[in-house]
């Protein structure tokens, strides 16, 4: 992606290497360069351009990435088992932040994207979109005979909801085990949907989200989307 020139002070903070106020002390350091032409924190910068203790700038444009989320870790900043700890430290730095697309439960696991562009993010969670995502579900108990009819209905409604779920897809692996596939993404509605069927679930892995799957990623790893995955060249 061709970035268009930008002022060095601005860069540097939104991309989390220091504050704007710390920028000529980088540079009198001499940390920052851009080829042989002097800079200056006002300098209109070339984002390609500029090394910042010999290196290329990380990630100057916007991230897009497919990450695995592991179980027992949760989406929200701040927290001593957040997702944001498998990331890069200078990342939580990063104007606009960097945001998970939609949110998966403390104990589920699977695919997650990221990303810091927000229109791109919206275009994934909007309820228009009707974008699937696949659970495979490990359940306590054998589901009932009817649970692919009811699921698929329409007409089923989750505890304290006045709107009926949108039709999943129910296929069967074995008594206990099962891969539904959602069009929304309402809170816990995998887990509450099996209690609603006098369920309860034991494991909850979300193996695809809209085109994107783990494709080889291990639990706690993230890859960078390519623009051919992301539509953004
Ligand atoms: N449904 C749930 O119950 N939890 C999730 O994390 C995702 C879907």
């Amino acid at each position: 992606m061709i970035l268009p020139p930008e002022r060095l002070d601005r860069l540097l903070s939104r991309l989390g290497y220091c504050s704007r106020s710390e920028v000529r002390d980088w540079i009198r350091a001499g940390r920052v360069t851009a080829g042989e032409s002097p800079v200056h924190p006002a300098t209109l910068a070339d984002p390609s351009e500029i090394r910042i203790d010999g290196e290329p700038l990380d990630h100057p444009g916007p991230l897009y990435l497919a990450y695995y989320k592991q179980a027992g870790t949760v989406c929200a900043q701040g927290d001593p088992r957040s997702i944001y700890h498998d990331f890069p430290e200078r990342w939580s730095c990063r104007r606009p932040a960097l945001s998970s697309v939609g949110r998966l439960d403390r104990d589920t696991s699977g695919i997650l994207l990221l990303t810091d562009d927000g229109d791109w993010l919206h275009r994934w969670i909007h309820p228009r979109r009707q974008v699937p995502r696949q659970y495979r579900v490990q359940l306590a108990e054998p589901l009932v005979e009817n649970a692919g009819d009811v699921l698929s209905s329409g007409d089923f409604y989750l505890e304290g909801e006045r709107k009926p779920c949108m039709p999943a897809e129910l296929r069967r692996l074995s008594g206990t085990e099962i891969l539904l596939t959602l069009k929304e993404g309402r809170y816990h509605e995998v887990r509450r949907m099996m209690a609603a069927l006098g369920n309860r679930v034991v494991a909850l892995h979300r193996e695809h989200f809209g085109p994107y799957g783990l494709d080889g990623l291990a639990p706690g790893e993230w890859r960078l989307l390519s623009p051919e995955e992301t539509g953004k060249e």
